[in-house]
């Protein structure tokens, strides 16, 4: 069956590699042969009466949703906020007059999402539900439901539903766009780009033994680590740090990479691990002159970059994509160098200490 691990020694392992077939997965799915998005017209009426998307999620879906903003705003122009879950439920903010709400949730279990998603239904607000299990709680309870299609995920540490949560906010975000009228969302060839990813994903599962060999060197031993970007870098930051914290217990950070000199870089000491996402024309150099900094106090600097913005020293290259679409690229060394720390260190990796796959409590 597809929860079946086979040969693999871990679910984590399995769903890594499954990626690519993922994204092929929802260009087939939520494509048409034109790359015209296939998505109920009455969900996007819905939408269109609209006046700000509120995305709503916990950990990984959380981070899924701060890369769905991005790409809602630029390819739709409305106004978008992300919220984590348990934050929203018992403080919400001054609202827009006509708010939609977008729950991401891998489970449609997760209690702190679905408070949120009971307290804004009584105040006569619609709701979708993106999630990777049909019949859920929360896609039973949103007025709309959209699907992953990324198959079971077993492993407590979430991988390819991410992929998938960006993925489909992209196919969104371009349907809306396009109703929108908005000519970005026109020629933005997600079709296209998502076969880009697809051929990437495949690259970098393909250089395992290389992820593996830098998590030995430089993950094994610290006590500490640092993930590093700006904008949307800055999100798959914050997904690529609480990889490695959940299954290596490295203590892990993902910062904006600007604001490491206002205090933190005072954590830097000898050796400390500085892993610089760099996919951004606009933020490259200026993360560049930040992994600088650190490297001048002694940190061990990694870099995960776009090829077009690599340099000779650059340690994983990724294949070039849309700019909106990195993220689908840049997480997926970090998500192997989570995995290989874990194994290294002899830990269950699908199964984290503390952690359950769904957390049904608030
Ligand atoms: C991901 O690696 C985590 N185990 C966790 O943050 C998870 O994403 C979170 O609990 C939300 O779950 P959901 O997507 O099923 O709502």
């Amino acid at each position: 069956s597809a929860a079946d691990k086979g040969t693999y020694p871990f679910y984590m392992l399995k769903e890594v590699d499954e990626q690519p077939v993922v994204m092929r997965k929802i260009v087939q799915e939520y494509l048409n042969e034109d790359g015209v998005p296939v998505i109920d017209q009455d969900l996007l009426e819905t939408m269109k009466k609209a006046d700000r998307l509120y995305i709503i999620g916990a950990g990984t879906s959380y981070h899924a949703g701060l890369v769905g903003a991005r790409m809602f705003e630029r390819l739709t122009k409305v106004p978008t906020q992300v919220f984590i879950s348990s934050e929203f439920a018992y403080e919400q903010p001054i609202m827009s007059e006509r708010p939609f709400f977008i729950f991401l949730t891998q489970s449609g279990e997760t209690a702190d999402s679905r408070e949120v998603l009971v307290n804004i239904k009584k105040q006569g607000w619609p709701s979708l539900t993106i999630t990777n299990v049909p019949k859920s709680t929360l896609s039973r309870e949103a007025s709309y439901t959209l699907l992953l299609h990324a198959g079971p995920e077993i492993a407590v540490a979430s991988t390819k539903a991410y992929t998938a949560q960006v993925a489909v906010q992209a196919v969104l975000a371009k349907a809306f766009g396009m109703a929108r009228n908005q000519q970005e969302a026109v020629d933005f060839d997600l079709k296209q780009q998502l076969g880009i990813v697809a051929v990437g994903m495949q690259a970098i599962v393909d250089s395992k033994d290389q992820l593996e060999s830098i998590a030995s060197r430089y993950l094994a031993t610290p006590r500490n680590a640092f993930y590093i970007g700006r904008g949307i870098d800055w999100s798959v930051a914050l997904e690529s740090a609480l990889k490695l914290k959940e299954i290596s217990y490295v203590q892990a950070e993902g910062f904006a990479s600007g604001e490491l000199k206002h205090g933190t870089i005072a954590l830097i000491e000898s050796k400390t691990p500085v892993i610089g996402i760099i996919t951004q024309d606009r933020t490259a150099g200026l993360t560049r002159s930040n992994l600088q900094e650190v490297v001048s106090r002694g940190a061990s600097v990694l870099t995960i970059v776009s090829k077009h913005l690599a340099q000779a020293d650059d340690t994983i290259v990724l294949p070039d994509v849309d700019p909106l679409l990195t993220p689908l690229l840049s997480v997926v060394p970090a998500q192997l160098l989570a995995y290989y720390t874990s194994l290294g260190k002899g830990l269950d990796v699908d199964k984290p200490r503390n952690l359950a796959k769904s957390v049904t409590v608030q």
